[in-house]
């Protein structure tokens, strides 16, 4: 019997509450003792610490696929290991961790947690001690590296998707054009797999270089005077500061489009579990709950081809750190990053769409 502790850190997504309940159910069934950590590193840090012990009861499976964290996310005006670091009170932050560890007596932690989230565990990892560290990969970003999908992707593009579908209607009625932010941080995974799915017209994301004017030109060769430009919230235009799809509207609007900008938002982060994501709670679940019988630890759970495993947690933060493209002077790539290679590059092309400078 192993007393487990669970927790969500960084952005929340669908698929937390999933990976929670089938985490506490497995557990138990193994013998285990389940408890939450609340408030992610908030309840690392309070005092007393924020520990709850979890049960089957806990958590309904009916309500299991519902989006947020049943034990939430912490809140981004407390501290953290960003906050504490520009503070100067780092050393103070990781010593209350340390202690509120040792208080709990915890004899694995599984976190729930995005790529910032991991790769401060990992740089961050003595301050553990003895603790087992198992981790599970979630982020709507999909940019954590070795492995093939994050928990919470899945919903967050079915989101953007059916909320691009719904404008696309607004966009028919109007003959115009709507320029759809969509988050993922530096990487475009989420704009070019919702793009490919609701038919956007263009997919305009950081890795691949992009022109207004192409766009535009583009847009004019049309059948349609209507549709859905997708602009991932990392890139860039020369020339131009502010929001990703302001930007765009504003050339485009230059150019004679009749055009709106539209921000999803946290939406993207939202909505009902996709049997894919509460799929991929229970594999990623079980895999961490092996891994602490095996008594593992400093690993994430990771899909790859088909199989679950478990990867260490350097390996993942070595693969994702960012150099310098062989190629292309001052652009730097990571494994995180969509490849240039990437199969449904050339899917949105044959369906119509301009996706950037790619021969
Ligand atoms: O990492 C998830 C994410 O939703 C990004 O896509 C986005 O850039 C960021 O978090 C938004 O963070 P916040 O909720 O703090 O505004």
């Amino acid at each position: 019997m192993k007393k487990i502790g669970i927790m969500t850190t960084g952005g929340d997504c669908s698929g937390l509450n999933a990976a929670i309940m089938r985490l506490v159910a497995g557990g138990m069934k193994r013998g285990h003792q389940m408890f939450g950590i609340v408030d992610g590193t908030d309840g690392l840090t309070s005092t007393p610490p924020g520990i709850i012990p979890l049960t089957a009861g806990s958590l309904p499976a009916e309500d299991s696929r519902i989006a947020g964290s049943f034990l939430r996310n912490g809140n981004a005006n407390t501290k953290n290991f960003e906050t504490a670091a520009k503070t100067g009170k780092q050393k103070e932050f990781r010593g209350q961790i340390k202690k509120s560890l040792e208080k709990m007596g915890l004899d694995a932690l599984v976190i729930i947690g995005g790529n910032g989230s991991l790769s401060l565990t990992h740089t961050h990892r003595e301050i553990y001690g003895d603790v087992q560290l198992v981790c599970i990969p979630k982020t709507i970003d999909m940019d954590i590296p070795l492995t093939d999908r994050t928990l919470g992707f899945d919903t967050a593009m079915q989101q953007l998707a059916a909320y691009c579908d719904q404008l696309m209607l607004t966009a028919r009625s109007h003959h115009r054009w709507f320029v759809v932010q969509a988050m993922g941080r530096d990487t475009g995974h989420l704009s070019l797999h919702a793009g490919v799915a609701c038919g956007a017209d263009a997919i305009l994301i950081p890795e691949i270089k992009f022109k207004a004017e192409s766009l535009a030109k583009h847009l004019k060769k049309s059948p349609r005077d209507y549709g859905i430009i997708i602009a991932a919230e990392g890139i860039r235009l020369r020339g131009h500061s502010g929001a990703a799809a302001d930007m765009i509207a504003r050339e485009l609007k230059k150019r004679g489009f009749a055009v709106r900008a539209a921000f999803p938002e946290h939406i993207q982060r939202a909505g009902d579990t996709t049997a894919a994501d509460r799929i991929l709670a229970s594999r990623f679940s079980e895999a961490a709950l092996d891994a602490v019988d095996n008594n593992e630890t400093y690993v994430m759970t990771s899909l790859l081809d088909g199989a679950v495993k478990t990867v260490p947690l350097a390996e993942m933060f070595a693969a994702g750190e960012l150099t310098e493209d062989a190629k292309i002077p001052d652009m730097m790539v990571s494994n995180s990053f969509v490849p240039p290679d990437h199969p449904l590059l050339s899917a949105a092309v044959s369906q119509g769409a301009y996706v950037g400078e790619i021969k």
